[in-house]
């Protein structure tokens, strides 16, 4: 199939340069030029695992193809995708505004019937919508279909998760539409769902909503269990042996952060108040988050309650591990409320730093590597659970720190491998282990 995509964002991308691997002819269009001139060089805008040899690789065997003009992009294709961004509007709701300007510059350009594919993340009944104001501004005898193909990659685990996701959810009223879309996708092997349009919108936003729902409630309960004395490890170990309950996503911390979980679940509930229908289970989803995000600053500051002086080593900034992400990062917050208490702060995290100058405060100081970070440091902070982090030997803390004292927002360790060591280590949910 000849397949355009809208958008070279983390979907769009990834989504490009799959459809190419499995044999698609793909251009990808972007109304960023410079992006585009170094996309066609084989660079990766992003930190996504694997990402880069596929578009070098697909780039070679010439079925991709980067530009910035809609006229080139759109020539003589049977697809369009669309995967631009639906960042939080003010009010919480989905900001559309890129989606709008998409369909315009498709309408006005479109020479020959296709089929839209939406990817981007959008509310109930957008679709409609999107085929509507399509073909409003479409020159006449050229027909448009609509299909919703919500994604549910993992950013970090993107290109894995396209080739061994859990299924391909599809939703058109259109029985063609949805037929030509599942055999697009036939190739990836994995099972499809075919829904009405609606239907599959909705699934994208109630999947995120229910997994953000997961990790506040095990943030609950492990906030209890600390103080009743119980282990949340062993609470949530036992409680995923019940297949109708399921481990993943019962891991507590600092809550989720990334531009998702947030964004989705604050749209959802907009959704809601818009045909008059509260959410209050999802309302507490998100205060349980924006208060487990500082957790681990409070944790510190009840220890230590004036913090000038100190030196803090904060180990990982990104959202979470195997991204340069720091959208909604838990660190954002987390680094402001110990300034503001007067720490001094040296941060390192294998590859968001450069993001991370950008949003954090300037007062930080970043270093290369780990053993840097915590030199003579008072307090050693974990807010990402990087491989480099965990496997870090805990008996070098003391070696570099005036005192070895970790506080880890992520449980990178177990109790039982902490015990034993000179590390003092206050964690989420479990007992203070080594404690002074
Ligand atoms: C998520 C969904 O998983 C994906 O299906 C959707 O398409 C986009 O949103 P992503 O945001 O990339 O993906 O990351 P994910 O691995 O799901 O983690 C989201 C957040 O939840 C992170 O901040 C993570 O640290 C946190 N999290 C996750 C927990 O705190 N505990 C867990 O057990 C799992």
């Amino acid at each position: 199939m000849k397949i355009a995509v809208i958008g070279t964002g983390y979907v769009g991308l990834v989504t490009g340069v799959t459809l190419a691997e499995i044999g698609h002819q793909v251009t990808c269009i972007d109304v960023d030029k410079e992006k585009v001139e170094t996309l066609n060089k084989g660079i990766s805008p992003i930190y996504e695992e694997g990402l880069t040899e596929l578009i070098q690789k697909n780039l070679d065997g010439g079925n991709l193809a980067f530009t910035s003009s809609y006229q080139q992009g759109l020539q003589g294709k049977d697809i369009v995708y669309l995967a631009v961004g639906t960042p939080q509007g003010e009010d919480g709701s989905a900001d559309l505004t890129y989606i709008h300007k998409a369909c315009d510059s498709i309408a006005e350009t479109l020479q020959n019937d296709v089929i839209i594919v939406t990817k981007s993340t959008v509310p109930v009944g957008t679709n409609s919508y999107i085929k509507k104001r399509i073909e409003d501004k479409l020159a006449a005898g050229i027909k448009v279909e609509i299909v919703s193909n919500p994604e549910f990659l993992r950013q970090g685990s993107a290109v894995y998760d396209t080739f061994n996701g859990d299924r391909i959810v599809i939703g058109s009223d259109s029985p063609e539409a949805l037929r030509a879309i599942a055999e697009v996708n036939a190739p990836f092997n994995l099972p499809i769902v075919q829904t009405d349009l609606k239907s599959a919108e909705m699934i994208k936003y109630a999947s995120n909503a229910f997994l953000a729902t997961k990790i506040s409630f095990i943030n609950e309960i492990a906030n209890l269990s600390e103080r009743v004395g119980a282990n949340v490890d062993l609470v949530a170990d036992g409680m995923g042996m019940d297949k109708r309950i399921g481990r993943a996503f019962l891991n507590a911390g600092a809550g989720f952060g990334g531009s998702c979980f947030p964004k989705d679940t604050n749209a959802l509930i907009s959704i809601g108040k818009e045909v008059d229908y509260t959410m209050p289970l999802l309302e507490s989803v998100i205060n349980v988050n924006n208060k487990q995000r500082g957790i681990i600053a409070e944790k510190v500051i009840e220890q230590y309650p004036d913090l000038s002086g100190k030196q803090v080593a904060v180990l990982g900034l990104a959202f979470k591990p195997n991204t340069d992400d720091m959208r909604d990062a838990p660190s954002i917050h987390i680094t402001e409320r110990l300034l503001e208490k007067g720490a001094t702060l040296r941060a390192y995290d294998p590859v968001a730093m450069d993001n991370a100058k950008k949003v954090l405060s300037n007062k930080i100081e970043y270093v290369k590597d780990i053993e840097s970070a915590i030199a003579d440091a008072d307090l050693a902070i974990i807010l990402t659970e990087w491989d480099v982090i965990k496997e870090f030997p805990l008996s070098a803390y003391k070696k570099y720190m005036k005192k070895a004292v970790l506080f880890d927002g992520r449980n990178c360790f177990t109790i039982d491998q902490v015990a034993g060591t000179d590390v003092e280590y206050h964690s989420i949910g479990r007992p203070v282990e080594n404690d002074a």
